[in-house]
């Protein structure tokens, strides 16, 4: 049976033009949604806006600013927004010795300081009773060798969804966080200062890990995202749900 829990409903994604944010773009659109996403990406924004029917806006999410702008754009042209789903990100590695002042800006201005910004431009424009989902890592409770700038940035934000969820509970938004474990995504290949045998090696090596023994697909991602944007989720905020084939808890 096709679901069609989003009809009349204006979902806004920030980084909705490539992997788990485009295929959660394409479910919500499947399932009556109206849509508003940002990228950087031109070219990809043009190809998420033919697959979805969505308004697409060039934003870059680690200026505060230019959140600002695209919510009020997209509020302008689609109405107060019912879900906001956080998912914009960077990935990159560095051991500890090696990161520079740049780098973890970098990082943390988009996956840290930039999502909070986004949910705070986002809050005047959100109806009561709405949903807020923001992209985590399940590399915010692992150890993991090199990924130091990034495992901060996203456990601060899993901080700061928790403080988003306290604080919006009065107006009865649910927040709540999607953690992914290794994803199929072109993020693989976005890691600066890694040859493709490097990347190779780490997608064996993390396939390895993970309890089911495979890495994710976008889309497994996404359908957890629809779950807690949904009212099959009326009763659940504040949490961080991991989708990675059992690599946290098993
Ligand atoms: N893939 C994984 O294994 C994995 C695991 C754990 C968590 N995650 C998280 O999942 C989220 C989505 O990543 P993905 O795997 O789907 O990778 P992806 O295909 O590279 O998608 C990243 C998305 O974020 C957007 N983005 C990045 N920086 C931005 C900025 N400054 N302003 C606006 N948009 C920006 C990208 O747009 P442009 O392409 O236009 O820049 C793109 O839409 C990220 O938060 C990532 O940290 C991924």
């Amino acid at each position: 049976m096709t679901k069609n829990r989003f009809s009349g409903k204006h979902v806004f994604i920030f980084g909705g033009n490539s992997g788990i944010g485009l295929s959660a773009a394409e479910e919500f659109a499947a399932e009556g949604a109206t849509l508003s996403l940002t990228g950087r990406s031109q070219k990809t924004l043009d190809e998420a806006a033919e697959k979805t029917g969505a308004l697409t806006l060039q934003s870059d999410m680690a200026d505060p600013a230019a959140s600002v702008a695209a919510i009020k754009a997209a509020v302008e042209k689609n109405g107060p927004i019912d879900i906001l789903f956080i998912n914009a990100g960077v990935g990159g590695f560095a051991h500890v010795g090696d990161v520079t002042e740049s780098f973890w800006n970098d990082v943390n201005n988009v996956n840290l300081k930039g999502a909070f910004f986004a949910a705070q431009a986002a809050l005047p424009h959100l109806r009561d009773g709405g949903a807020i989902v923001f992209t985590g890592s399940i590399g915010s409770v692992l150890g993991i060798p090199g990924n130091v700038a990034y495992a901060a940035a996203k456990a601060g934000m899993r901080a700061v969804a928790r403080i988003y969820a306290a604080e919006l509970a009065a107006r009865k938004i649910r927040v709540n966080v999607v953690s992914p474990g290794p994803t199929e995504t072109p993020l693989f290949y976005r890691n600066p200062g890694m040859t493709e045998e490097a990347i190779e090696g780490m997608r064996a090596h993390m396939r390895e890990a993970v309890p089911l023994k495979r890495i994710g697909e976008p889309r497994e991602v996404a359908r957890a995202v629809l779950f807690l944007a949904s009212d099959d989720a009326s009763y659940i905020t504040g949490v961080d749900l991991f989708v990675d084939g059992g690599t946290v808890e098993l």
